[in-house]
């Protein structure tokens, strides 16, 4: 018999490129949408059908350029997206993404519980402290990394309170009205009474996922999260991340397999390698050199345009990382490279950190992808993915109806359900905790 722990496979859910586009008046912006909703509900079934984990969905607040360039100017609120997808959809997760700075914490476990009702113990929430859009939600400026986690550590302690506050065994009859929570959260951050008006649901609580990989990031993610949304663009920074949130969770009482590392793996699968690798290339072809010199300087704090591509960039080039960075996971990777490789100033304007988010990009035949994941798998520097979808239609098909198999046979992955909770699924205990007071 097969004894290897299996990798928990989840996939980000967006959209297709559009056959048809509205500029072509061919069709009307309300087509547009319904279709791409559509589209978003049967790849979330395409995904089920390859028994995934779960589906992921980030967010962002803003209008920003790239984003509204992304979403063709509808980014539907993830959570609301996936209420709709819990009603075409039986047994995947559905991991929904909200920010601790946005969100003020009654409603965060409001909508959460709700979606965890809606679709029967599948909801997970993607906690984030977020890096942009404060501008939209009565701040100043954006607050230090560490002021963030703060909010973020409290935020979340209420929002599990919340969830908890009102059993679901008072309305049977088997609770009596004492075992109601109020919580009287007075805090650095928030006032929250309580009960929640949602019950709590008899498979437990959401999963919560986290991405940030700073100290701050780690230690919450350490304390708080079943898994964790990692951007790990190299094989060495996965193991570093992984063996450092496993004994951060150790020291503070959690058991070491608590802790899920899923790195974000861009795919690009073709049916042969040279298929994948145009792929690649295609998606990449419209980032102009003026947006990859400002996404470098956005990281290194630094304008790269005064010098030649050949030129070799080194730690001594760079300014400190100080507390008012971006996003200091991101800009730490890109120094990490730099300090280890020396690059040329071409070679980092074509680096994952500067094109696409950090993420650990794989590009080949199913074949060789599976592979690849494997060889991350037998490294001890994944305890599963993130699939971020690259490239064609066809991309997405061979990576759930070829790669997902093809872990299967080495035992690496399900080939049918045996849960139909997002909890079962990440191996969580699935009792209901409350008690009768
Ligand atoms: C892989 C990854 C995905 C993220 N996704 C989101 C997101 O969907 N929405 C958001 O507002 N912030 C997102 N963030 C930002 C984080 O929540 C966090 O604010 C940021 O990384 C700064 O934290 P740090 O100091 O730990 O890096 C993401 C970060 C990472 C690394």
């Amino acid at each position: 018999m097969n004894t290897r722990k299996q990798l928990l496979i989840g996939l980000t859910l967006g959209r297709r490129q559009p056959r048809v586009s509205v500029k072509d008046r061919q069709i009307t912006l309300e087509e547009e949408y319904a279709s791409s909703i559509k589209e978003q509900i049967e790849i979330a079934q395409q995904a089920e059908r390859a028994k995934l984990d779960f589906l992921f969905k980030a967010d962002y607040v803003v209008a920003h350029p790239t984003f509204m360039k992304k979403s063709k100017g509808i980014a539907t609120d993830p959570t609301l997206l996936f209420s709709i997808i819990s009603q075409y959809t039986e047994k995947i997760g559905l991991v929904t993404t909200a920010s601790t700075s946005f969100v003020p914490p009654y409603l965060l476990a409001r909508q959460l519980q709700s979606l965890q009702w809606l679709s029967g113990g599948r909801a997970g929430w993607n906690v984030v402290t977020s890096i942009e859009g404060f501008e939209n939600f009565s701040y100043e400026e954006r607050p230090t990394s560490k002021i963030r986690y703060e909010k973020a550590v409290e935020c979340t302690r209420v929002v599990k309170q919340l969830w908890t506050s009102y059993p679901h065994k008072v309305i049977t009859g088997e609770y009596s009205e004492s075992s109601i929570e109020v919580l009287n959260h007075k805090g650095s951050h928030f006032a929250v009474k309580g009960p929640l008006n949602v019950i709590s649901h008899p498979k437990g609580t959401p999963p919560l996922f986290q991405a940030g990989a700073s100290d701050e990031g780690r230690a919450f993610a350490a304390a708080n999260a079943d898994a964790i949304f990692a951007a790990t663009p190299e094989l060495s920074v996965a193991i570093e991340l992984r063996a450092d949130l496993r004994s951060r969770a150790v020291v503070i009482g959690r058991h070491v397999d608590e802790i899920r590392l899923l790195p974000g793996c861009y795919f690009f699968v073709g049916n042969t390698k040279e298929e994948a690798e145009e792929m690649h290339r295609q998606a990449h072809a419209h980032i102009t050199m003026e947006q990859k010199y400002n996404a470098a300087e956005e990281l290194l704090r630094v304008s790269l345009r005064e010098f030649a591509l050949t030129d070799v960039i080194t730690e001594e080039t760079l300014p400190p990382l100080d507390s008012t960075i971006r996003s200091r996971t991101h800009s730490e990777l890109l120094y990490l490279y730099i300090e280890k490789n020396h690059p040329t100033v071409e070679e980092i304007l074509s680096r994952t950190e500067v094109m696409h988010s950090a993420h650990w990009v794989v590009v080949g035949t199913a074949e060789e992808v599976a592979k690849e994941i494997i060889r991350w798998y037998e490294a001890d520097a994944i305890d599963g993915i993130i699939a971020v979808p690259g490239g064609s239609d066809i991309s997405l098909t061979l990576f759930l109806e070829q790669v997902i198999p093809k872990l299967a046979e080495q035992g690496l992955f399900r080939n049918e359900y045996t849960g139909s909770t997002l909890r079962e699924h990440l191996g969580m205990d699935t009792q209901y905790k409350g008690e009768d007071k």
